[in-house]
């Protein structure tokens, strides 16, 4: 009974897909345990995702964001795309550690800087975009897609306004081609000299200066926002299939939640979104240490879905297995595990109080590794970019450097 009525609402939800997110059966299949704080849940994710008031989803407009994506034209010296780093292989996200950006070759893991002394490495651990609709999004299935909350220390809100911060940033994608304060200016100067950018622009935004860092941002975002993968076993599980996650996967949920986890990872994205201080190690390749929101070496709690697809884990990509980050978390309180910068009373009370005990490690990370992703998600790579550089710039290995590449100023 429950099952079709929970059919009956998704159903309701697909043809009323408007402002704020649906809520498929709340009442009905509420697996929480009972007496539990209302953040204190985690739940499917909304079948359908909002946009922001001034940024309306089109198809064109998201296979206009889909070139952009994918075309190193958005960097200094034309050879790093939003994709080299965020590639529907890797699940949008990458494989490394901490990024490789302008000078880089190769994709994933392999992805090394090709004549090397050019910029350092990015600081820190790529997201995966997949999803990203939802950043925000709370225990009650609310948020604002123009406030949503990005990166790792929340420094940006929205998808429209993060999408130009790799632009400007040296180790992403501007390089020393030119200033910083340049460099949107530079990149919009490139893609109107380009004339099928001039008519794409043109019919999605309308008006002969259709092309200004607005509405790049706004293209960008809109593709970012359609890759959503939110059909899991779990999200399956809370929508009413009882059967659809294993014994063990269930032991490891309900651990999950008695261990104290959901304290932080809660909502339909497993994450709060708000910074707390773990004690990470930073990554050794960076040149000084990386003190996180507002120099607390506080961290926003990520998302644990997809977590198959995005490793390696932590702001600092330091820890390769979920069971490693158990262990991270089981072995808290030995303070020689622990960030140096770091003392033990600045942990995080929510941390500090929880008992990872060693029998759930199993159950914990079979739930976390198996029963939170979603592989039928949005893999499409455009043939090719308008710029007529390498699509998602130089990322085979070997490809020789775009620099003396095709067309641009
Ligand atoms: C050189 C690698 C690299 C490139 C190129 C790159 N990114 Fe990222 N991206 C990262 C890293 C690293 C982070 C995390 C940085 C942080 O949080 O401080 C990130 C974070 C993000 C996030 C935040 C997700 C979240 O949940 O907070 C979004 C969205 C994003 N990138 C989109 C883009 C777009 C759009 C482009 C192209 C305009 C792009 N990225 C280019 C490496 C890259
Ligand atoms: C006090 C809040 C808090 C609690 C409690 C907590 N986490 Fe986390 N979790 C975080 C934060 C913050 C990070 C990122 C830390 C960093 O990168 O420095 C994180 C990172 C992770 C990651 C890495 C994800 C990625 O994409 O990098 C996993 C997996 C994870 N936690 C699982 C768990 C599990 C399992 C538990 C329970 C045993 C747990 N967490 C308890 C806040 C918390």
């Amino acid at each position: 009974m429950h099952r079709s009525k929970s059919v009956l609402l998704s159903l309701l939800c697909f043809l009323f897909s408007v402002v704020w997110a649906c809520r498929q059966g709340k009442e009905e299949n509420d697996h929480s345990p009972a007496g539990s704080a209302p953040e204190e849940r985690v739940d499917a994710l909304p079948v359908v995702f909002t946009s922001p008031a001034d940024n309306p989803a089109t198809p064109e407009k998201i296979e206009l964001g889909r070139a952009l994506f994918y075309d190193p034209i958005l960097s200094g010296p034309r050879d790093v795309a939003c994709a080299s780093c965020h590639h529907p292989e890797y699940g949008y996200a990458e494989g490394l550690d901490v990024s490789v950006g302008v000078g880089g070759q190769g994709l994933g893991e392999s992805r090394t800087f090709g004549s090397a002394g050019h910029v350092p490495f990015v600081r820190r651990n790529a997201h995966t975009i997949l999803n990203t609709a939802f950043n925000g999004i709370d225990a009650q299935g609310k948020y604002d897609p123009a406030r949503a909350p990005m990166f790792w220390d929340l420094r940006v809100e929205s998808l429209e306004r993060q999408a130009l911060e790799p632009i400007k940033t040296l180790e992403e994608m501007r390089g020393h081609a030119y200033p910083a304060h340049l460099a949107l200016d530079s990149v919009v100067n490139r893609l109107r000299a380009i004339p099928e950018y001039r008519q794409w622009f043109g019919d999605v935004f309308g008006g002969p200066q259709a092309i200004d860092s607005i509405n790049l941002g706004k293209a960008l975002a809109a593709f970012e926002r359609s890759l959503v993968a939110s059909n899991s076993r779990f999200d399956q599980y809370m929508r009413g299939d009882q059967t659809a996650l294993s014994a063990t996967e269930l032991e490891g949920y309900q651990a999950f939640i008695k261990t104290g986890c959901i304290k932080c990872h809660n909502g339909p994205m497993f994450s709060d979104f708000k910074v707390h201080v773990l004690g990470v190690t930073d990554n050794e390749k960076l040149d000084r240490p990386d003190a996180g929101t507002d120099r607390t070496y506080a961290f926003r709690t990520p998302s644990l879905r997809n977590l198959r697809y995005t490793d390696p884990y932590m702001h600092s990509g330091n820890l390769r297995t979920v069971e490693q980050v158990l262990e991270f978390y089981e072995d808290l309180s030995i303070a020689d595990r622990l960030n140096p910068h770091v003392k033990p009373e600045q942990l995080d009370p929510l941390a500090r109080e929880m008992n990872v005990n060693f029998k759930d490690i199993r159950p914990i990370a079979e739930f976390l590794n198996y029963a939170l992703n979603d592989d039928q998600f949005d893999r499409k790579i455009p043939p090719r970019v308008p710029s007529g550089l390498p699509v998602g710039g130089n990322i085979q290995r070997g490809q020789s450097l775009a620099m003396d590449g095709p067309p641009g100023r």
